[in-house]
C-alpha cells in the first residue's frame, strides 16, 4: 500500500455469504471515504477534535487516539496543539490500518511527535493524558469490556482532562430508533451507495458493532467518575460526548 486511498465499493457486488467486518487491508485502502460517506458530521466531529486538542491540551501531557484507523483524529490534535509540548499516541490492532496511517502522519509537517501503536487498546496503559479520544471505536469492543477501558482512562488522565467518546447509538425507543435508521440509510443513499451496498455491509456489521443508548455512555462515564459528561455533537444516531475529569 501507498498512502493512497480509494473509493469504498466493498458491498456493490452481490455476496452469496456475508462474512463479518473486519478492518483488514481492503478496508483500510478505502477508509477515509467509507467513513466520510457512512457517518453523517464525521468531517465536523474530526475538525473539532482539532479545536478541542488546542483549548484543552496541556505542556508536557500526552494525548491518545484510541482505535485510530488511518490517524484522522491524531493529526487533528496534532494540527489543533500547534507547537506545544506533547505527545500522540495513536492506538490499534489492525496492522493494516496503521500501515496505511503511517503514510498520512509522515506527509503532515509538525514537530508534535505521532507515535503508532499496534495493541489492543484495553492492553495499553493510558498515563499523563490530558485528552483521549475514542471516536467510533468503542462499539467494537465487547460491551462487557467497555467499563474496563474507561475506568483505565480515567485513571490515566489528568484532572480537568477530557475524553471524546464518538459512537453510534441505538434509540431506547422504536419509533426514535425506526426513524433514525431510516434517516442514517437515507444520507448512505444520498452519499451514493446502493441499497444493496447499505444491506450487505449492515449484514456484516451486525455482530461486530454493538450500539448503546445514549443514557448507557452517560451513566458509564459519571459512573467511573467523569464529573461532566456532555453532548457536544448528534446527527442522527450519530453522537460525541464530551467527558471531563
Ligand atoms: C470506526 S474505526 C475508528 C475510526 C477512527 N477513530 C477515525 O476517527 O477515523 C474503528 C477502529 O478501531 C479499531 N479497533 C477495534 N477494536 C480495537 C481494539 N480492541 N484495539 C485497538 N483497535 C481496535 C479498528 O481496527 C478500527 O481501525
Amino acid at each position: 500500500m501507498t498512502g493512497k486511498t480509494k473509493q469504498d465499493r466493498l458491498y456493490a457486488e452481490i455476496q452469496a455469504g456475508i462474512a463479518d467486518f473486519v478492518f483488514d487491508e481492503r478496508v483500510a485502502m478505502v477508509f477515509p471515504d467509507m467513513i466520510r460517506r457512512s457517518v453523517p458530521g464525521y468531517a465536523t466531529i474530526i475538525n473539532m477534535i482539532g479545536a478541542l486538542a488546542g483549548q484543552r491540551v496541556a505542556p508536557h501531557s500526552r494525548c491518545y487516539d484510541l482505535g485510530c484507523s488511518l490517524a484522522a483524529a491524531a493529526l487533528a490534535i496534532r494540527q489543533g496543539v500547534g507547537d506545544l509540548d506533547c505527545r500522540i499516541i495513536a492506538v490499534d490492532n489492525s496492522p493494516a490500518m496503521l500501515w496505511q496511517a503511517r503514510h498520512f502522519v509522515e506527509r503532515a509537517k509538525s514537530t508534535v511527535p505521532v507515535d503508532l501503536v499496534c495493541a489492543d487498546v484495553r492492553h495499553i496503559r493510558i498515563l499523563d493524558a490530558s485528552m483521549v479520544v475514542l471516536n467510533f471505536t468503542l462499539q467494537f469492543i465487547p460491551v462487557a469490556r467497555r467499563r474496563a477501558l474507561l475506568q483505565s482512562i480515567y485513571a490515566g488522565l489528568w484532572d480537568g482532562g477530557i475524553l471524546v467518546l464518538s459512537e453510534k447509538i441505538r434509540l431506547p425507543n422504536k419509533a426514535g430508533e425506526t426513524l433514525f435508521v431510516e434517516m442514517h440509510h437515507a444520507f448512505k443513499k444520498a452519499q451514493g451507495y446502493s441499497e444493496l451496498e447499505i444491506s450487505q455491509k449492515r449484514t456484516a456489521l451486525d455482530k461486530v458493532l454493538i450500539p448503546e443508548s445514549l443514557e448507557t455512555h452517560r451513566r458509564r462515564l459519571r459512573d467511573v467518575g467523569f464529573q461532566t459528561v456532555e453532548v457536544w455533537f448528534q446527527c442522527f444516531n450519530f453522537v460525541s460526548l464530551l467527558a471531563i475529569k
